[in-house]
């Protein structure tokens, strides 16, 4: 007879930060927290007042999502990543963290005899926790040429994420795409921060074609709007459909009156042109100060994250030394995989001024 383990919730990582973030806070000044990606800038006061103003509180909204905002999801990727998308291969998701815990577990009710989820060695946590919680295979992966046959044979779906958190690099989607289609593997692309690709256009892994892949959408980092929880996925006809009815039947909804805001938000562009601007100046602040004290950060190809090395693989000697001497908090490499383990990930998710007093101190110390 197997024994089979219960599953025990291991530390949420950045609850592992509690004594950095003391010694941070010991600064005058405080703390400058840069360590969970969360949005620090306002968004758009018409998405804002969109929120207040639908007047749809009373009734269920639609699992899958309005037509409202499928279409303008569908407009928005027509518009800035130049695809036809058809609003009925698209379905909203409540934010995206969700969707990714949760997919694996939706995949195998579709594929039973599967289980294995294939993730990037270095990325996102949620990609191989979603697999844990479902009882499935977490397998992480450094290129498609490493993936196993039996991996592959066995995969409920590969995930990319372009561009890339925590090191902002841009994976070809094209190859991403064929070597799914070619090992019969869903492929379903986080694109959560496509806004914020700094080399070259935006892409999608729908300028491939649908068949076979799934791209994943967010407002949360695209418009400052990670507190109302709203994203979408849209694709392969049939995925999003399986998929959404799975959804449907949970209770997965996003609440009308954010479906109604998220409906402004995807259809303006300027207010995330500001916000690229913002994060740029940022990130370029921010290498500034790193270089201060001898770090060497490169300007990532995408995403607000600076990848940093850290001087002798130290990456938790360098957030402690970047919380004691900067009062900065840092999220040491290996919240994102057991190979990133010299790296530290510097959020610039704080105001220009908050950036400004960490270089300051830095340049006091260094
Ligand atoms: C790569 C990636 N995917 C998904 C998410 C989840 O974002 P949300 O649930 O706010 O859409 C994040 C958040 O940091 C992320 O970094």
């Amino acid at each position: 007879m197997t024994t089979v383990q219960p599953f025990v919730p291991p530390p949420y990582p950045y609850d592992r930060l509690d004594d950095l973030k003391a010694a941070g806070g010991a600064h005058p000044g405080g703390l400058v927290d840069l360590s969970i990606g969360t949005p620090c800038d306002p968004p758009p006061r018409f998405v804002v007042d969109a929120l207040a103003q639908s007047g749809t509180e009373r009734g269920y909204p639609a699992s899958v999502g309005s037509p409202a905002y499928r279409g303008a999801a569908a407009d928005w990727m027509g518009r800035r990543l130049g695809v036809a998308v058809d609003p009925a291969d698209v379905a909203a998701c409540v934010g995206t963290k969700e969707l990714v815990a949760g997919v694996p577990q939706w995949l195998r009710l579709r594929r039973p005899d599967l289980d294995t989820v294939l993730y990037p060695a270095i990325s996102y946590p949620t990609y191989a926790m979603g697999a844990t919680l479902a009882g499935c295979r977490a397998v992480p992966y450094r290129s498609f040429a490493d993936i196993d046959d039996d991996d592959a044979r066995r995969a409920l779906c590969v995930w990319v994420n372009v561009p890339g958190n925590p090191t902002g690099e841009l994976v070809d989607l094209g190859a991403a795409a064929a070597w799914g289609r070619s090992h019969g593997v869903p492929v379903l692309s986080d694109e959560c921060y496509v806004e914020f690709t700094w080399d070259g256009p935006p892409r999608t892994i729908l300028e491939h074609g649908p068949d076979g892949v799934v791209a994943v959408h967010s407002l949360s980092k695209r418009s400052n709007l990670a507190g109302v929880r709203a994203g979408f996925y849209a694709g392969d006809g049939e995925l999003v459909h399986y998929l959404s009815e799975v959804r449907k039947h949970a209770g997965f909804m996003v609440p009308g009156p954010v479906q109604a805001a998220a409906v402004a938000a995807w259809s303006d562009d300027q207010h995330v042109q500001d916000q690229r601007l913002r994060y740029r100046n940022r990130l370029e602040a921010m290498r500034v100060a790193l270089a201060s004290i001898g770090v060497d950060a490169p300007m990532p190809a995408g995403a607000f994250y600076l990848w940093a090395p850290a001087p002798g693989g130290d990456a938790w000697g360098l957030a402690r030394r970047l919380a004691e001497q900067g009062g900065a908090l840092v999220s040491p490499g290996e919240f994102y995989g057991s190979e990133a383990t010299d790296h530290v990930r510097v959020a610039v998710v704080q105001p220009d001024d908050r950036i400004a007093l960490v270089a300051q101190r830095l340049a006091a110390a260094g």
